[in-house]
């Protein structure tokens, strides 16, 4: 069977699925193929700290309701060390910045309906997804669904498949490049219904290791812990998580910890990626297809939302305007931003981390790089415009 659309998107999470819907409501026909049932995408735990630049783009996109209604306005965070809390003002370091707390299975959740609620297409279980003659002007892909051959003929493609889908790894090897760093380290993550030890988070610095205190309501908490990348979560009882969670955060906050039943438990390796060029030919990379960023500075989805915002708009005005300069300069333009996030997410990593194999100059200089943030204006604004987002 063949199928025609203008773009072609191969990816059904939050990228995919928020590129979609903009499209769609600007009339810009438009196929979602996702590997996996809706349950599966939905079933994954992520991230829950939104930049406004993305909270802008969710409304834009007429999937923001849920969200103001039941997200959490932040403008301040804590950075907690050797027992002592200091919190980063972000309103009054960026003009009155703040970020939204709101889980990313949730804002899955608004995007799968809206789309849903116009018919949008969105094809699930598809298999062996390929992508042909990406440098013609009539890109296809294929896919298999039961004993059939699904062509899909379009104008455009784009790679929202993450970091293990097709996409990326349709760009010949000799025109793609990769930039990676692993952390000699993970973190092991905790949802637990039960109250947030604290209304903001607590980035917890500590001898024991890095901890983080986060939430995605008042009534539903994520915890993180830094652990060697040899543990196994089965090592890890619920009893021993809270535990050694206590140990790491400064006593007036472990003293008011309120413990429960992991409802999800697992440890993730911490890693930053990124592949460049996001584009070729008629190809183009968004979100965790062409970058990884460690958790640490939350960039992860927010960077996934810079990208679909350069595209959409470049796609808008080339199906309105027929001005191609947004799809040209596409990589360009994304990847100035991705980088900074990349450095931000490098250097938030770096500072709260405890690193297996580090020299003792660089504890000093982690030391120093802490004493400095709180001891310079410059510095907590630096952190602060970046935790919010820096610009589109
Ligand atoms: N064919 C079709 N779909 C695929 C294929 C494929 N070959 N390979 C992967 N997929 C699907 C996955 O099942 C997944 O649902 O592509 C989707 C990619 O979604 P994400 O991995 O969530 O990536 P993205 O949409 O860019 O969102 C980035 O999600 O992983 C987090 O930390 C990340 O917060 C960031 C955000
Ligand atoms: C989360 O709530 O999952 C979270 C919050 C902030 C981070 C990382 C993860 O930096």
């Amino acid at each position: 069977m063949n199928l025609k659309t203008k773009v072609g998107i191969v990816g059904g999470g939050p990228s995919g699925l928020m590129l979609s819907q903009l499209l769609d409501l600007k009339g810009i026909d438009n196929i979602v193929l996702e590997k996996h049932s809706k349950e599966y995408v939905l079933g994954r735990i992520r991230a829950g700290v939104l930049e406004q630049g993305f909270a802008k783009l969710m409304r834009e996109a007429e999937c923001g309701e849920r969200m103001d209604a039941e997200g959490e306005i932040h403008d301040g965070f804590y950075i907690a060390e050797n027992g002592i809390k200091h919190r980063v003002d972000l309103a009054s370091h960026t003009n009155g910045k703040s970020v939204v707390v709101y889980g990313q299975t949730e804002l899955t959740r608004d995007l799968y309906e809206a789309r849903a609620k116009r018919n949008g297409k969105v094809i699930h279980n598809v298999d062996d997804v390929k992508l042909h003659d990406l440098k013609s002007k009539t890109p296809h892909i294929t896919y298999r669904s039961g004993d059939d051959i699904i062509r899909i003929d379009c104008d455009y493609i784009i790679g929202a498949d993450g970091f293990h889908g097709v996409s990326r790894k349709s760009i010949p090897s000799n025109v793609l490049r990769e930039f990676e760093k692993v952390y000699p380290f993970g973190w092991l993550g905790v949802l637990s219904h039960t109250k947030p030890v604290s209304p903001e988070l607590i980035y917890a610095k500590s001898e024991r290791g890095f901890a983080l205190c986060s939430l995605r309501s008042q009534t539903l908490s994520r915890y993180y812990l830094q652990v060697p990348l040899t543990d196994d979560v089965k090592d890890w009882s619920d009893d021993a998580f809270w535990e050694e969670l206590k140990q790491r955060l400064p006593d007036e906050i472990a003293d008011v910890l309120e413990t429960g039943p992991s409802i999800e438990k697992s440890i993730a390796p911490l890693r930053s990626f990124v592949a460049e060029p996001m584009r070729y030919g008629n190809l183009f990379l968004a979100g965790d297809a062409a970058h990884i960023f460690p958790p640490t500075g939350a960039r992860g989805l927010n960077s996934a939302a810079s990208d679909i915002y350069y595209l959409y708009h470049a796609l808008l005005n080339h199906y309105n305007d027929g001005d191609d300069t947004g799809l040209e300069k596409y990589s360009e333009t994304a990847l100035a931003r991705i980088w900074k996030a990349q450095r931000f997410s490098w250097w938030m990593t770096t500072l709260l981390h405890n690193f297996p194999d580090s020299i003792e100059y660089d504890k000093k200089l982690q030391k120093t790089d802490m004493e400095y943030l709180f001891s310079s204006e410059a510095a907590l604004t630096s952190l602060a415009e970046n935790y919010v987002g820096l610009p589109f």
